[in-house]
């Protein structure tokens, strides 16, 4: 088992911004020394790794549990974090990217960045001399999906050979399952509206890359046929944050993929149901269904913490 002080791999590169830069090995003993952290943390035996570190987290949109995962977790890693909502700094007035990003490498040891094209981070990434961490972008959201994965392997006991349906918009959270579940071996079927398809560059390299681990990528209109034989039922919400001014064509194209107790019932009796949050309910999931037995939504956003603290400990550490 993966110490849980220490590096899983001495190749991780400097910064953390998609799943598919990862190898399965990595993400396997990330979920392992996850598991190892969760069981110290219960026991209040959290290592502390991290003392004299400062964690940067720079977000341009709303977060409730990335924000204070992250900020929790490094405090009890023994590191410290600063906010620094990017309307309060003087990127807002002007001040340029990469000068910003220079500055604070000389202050901070590492940055978690949360905001909307895939590119931006990477000119983060590209001008910080610290790591960088992906905490959602239009693109693809790899902390909660690298958390998603410990929570599967905790309920499931395995990820290979699982099925997972993600159900509703095609969006940044299915595109980071997509390529997780095309590197661990566990079949993603998409169910969603024309038009509302994961990127299909996405979904080719997905393709490809499952081709060697004889695991199943499929993206399809019917949700009945995402759904049957699942594991796992995921869905997000249809209104990404960004996509305010999409709201009534979105509601009105996504209304049949809802995730409800009819649509439950055509997956494996035993299948778990996800949700990254925050929820809408009675949008993309029922009432019924995210307060129901089988959703384990709660323990799913508890679990970004111990996954993030393997990831700081990992991306931050010596
Ligand atoms: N799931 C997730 O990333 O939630 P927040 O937007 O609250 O961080
Ligand atoms: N797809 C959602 C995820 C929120 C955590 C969004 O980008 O708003």
């Amino acid at each position: 088992m993966a110490r849980s002080t220490t590096r899983t791999s001495r190749n991780t590169s400097k910064d953390l911004l998609t799943i598919a830069s990862l190898s399965s090995q990595h993400i396997a003993a990330l979920i392992k020394q996850a598991q190892s952290l969760q069981g110290k943390r219960r026991a209040r035996r959290t290592p502390r790794p991290l003392v004299g570190k400062t964690l940067g987290l720079i977000f341009e949109k709303p977060s409730t549990r990335t924000r204070v995962s992250f900020e929790a977790g490094m405090n009890q890693l023994g590191g410290q974090s600063l906010f620094l909502d990017s309307e309060k700094i003087q990127l807002s007035r002007g001040e340029s990217l990469a000068d910003t990003a220079q500055v604070l490498s000389r202050y901070v040891d590492g940055l978690v960045v949360r905001t909307f094209d895939q590119t931006t981070l990477e000119d983060w990434a590209t001008y910080a001399t610290i790591p960088v961490i992906n905490g959602l972008t239009d693109q693809c959201h790899p902390c909660q999906i690298l958390a998603d994965l410990f929570t599967i392997t905790r309920k499931k006991k395995r990820l290979k050979g699982l099925k997972l349906a993600y159900i509703g918009d095609g969006n940044n959270v299915t595109h980071s399952l997509l390529e997780a579940g095309a590197l661990m071996g566990m079949h993603v079927s998409v169910g969603c509206p024309t038009g509302y398809e994961p990127d299909q560059k996405i979904v080719d390299w997905a393709q490809e890359k499952a081709l060697k681990t004889k695991t199943r990528i499929e993206v399809t209109s019917d949700p009945i046929a995402a759904v049957r034989n699942a594991d796992v039922l995921y869905t997000d919400v249809w209104i990404s944050m960004g996509q305010e001014r999409e709201q009534k064509r979105r509601l009105k194209a996504l209304t049949p993929y809802q995730v409800n107790e009819r649509l439950l019932r055509k997956a494996k009796a035993d299948a778990i149901v996800m949700h990254c949050l925050p929820a809408h309910r009675g949008e993309e999931i029922s009432t019924g269904v995210l307060d129901g037995p089988q959703a384990v939504v709660l323990e799913q956003a508890e679990n970004r913490l111990d996954m993030q603290n393997a990831i700081l400990i990992n991306w931050l550490g010596k």
